[in-house]
């Protein structure tokens, strides 16, 4: 079945279509220097550590996988469940809206295709959804 034109999602083409580890680099330096800057991700920048290196090395490792590249988090770092990874943190809507901007501003500044930088969004909404939490009640 072909899922789209470019086979995004087929074998390690999404990988391939970010610019490999390289291209995967650079796009999370893009997206955790827009957490620090942008006034409005200052609540889920908090929830971070101070040195951001180890989470930028576990995000590029994680998508490197994740896109059907070298699985290099779970051979770093074994296993991980991303909605797991987040029950410690309180991330509602506006958590999740605050992360989706830094990564689409960060998306549109790479040398991508539109084709791909459409993909590549989409497809982090979903597990973006699934980080977020229901509050019962808030306070
Ligand atoms: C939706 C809003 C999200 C927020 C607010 C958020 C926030 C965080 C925070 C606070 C950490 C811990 C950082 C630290 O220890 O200093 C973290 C880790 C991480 N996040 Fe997210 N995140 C979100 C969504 C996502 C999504 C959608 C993905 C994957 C596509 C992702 C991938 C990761 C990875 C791989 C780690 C490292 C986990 C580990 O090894 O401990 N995050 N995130």
């Amino acid at each position: 079945m072909q899922l789209n034109k470019d086979n995004y999602g087929v074998t390690d083409s999404s990988c391939q279509a970010a610019g490999g580890l390289a291209g995967l680099t650079t796009l999370v330096e893009d997206f955790y220097d827009n957490m620090d800057r942008i006034p409005g991700a200052q609540k889920i920048r908090k929830m971070h550590g101070k040195d951001l290196e180890p989470v930028r090395k576990k995000l590029v490792y994680f998508l490197s996988g994740w896109l059907g590249g070298p699985r290099l988090y779970s051979e770093t770092y074994g296993g991980i469940s991303i909605p797991q990874a987040h029950q410690r943190f309180r991330i509602g809507g506006d958590e999740r809206d605050a992360w989706l901007f830094c990564t689409k501003l960060a998306i549109d500044n790479q040398p991508y295709t539109d084709s791909f930088k459409e993909y590549l969004l989409a497809q982090l909404r979903i597990p973006a959804e699934r980080v977020k939490q229901v509050y019962s009640h808030e306070g």
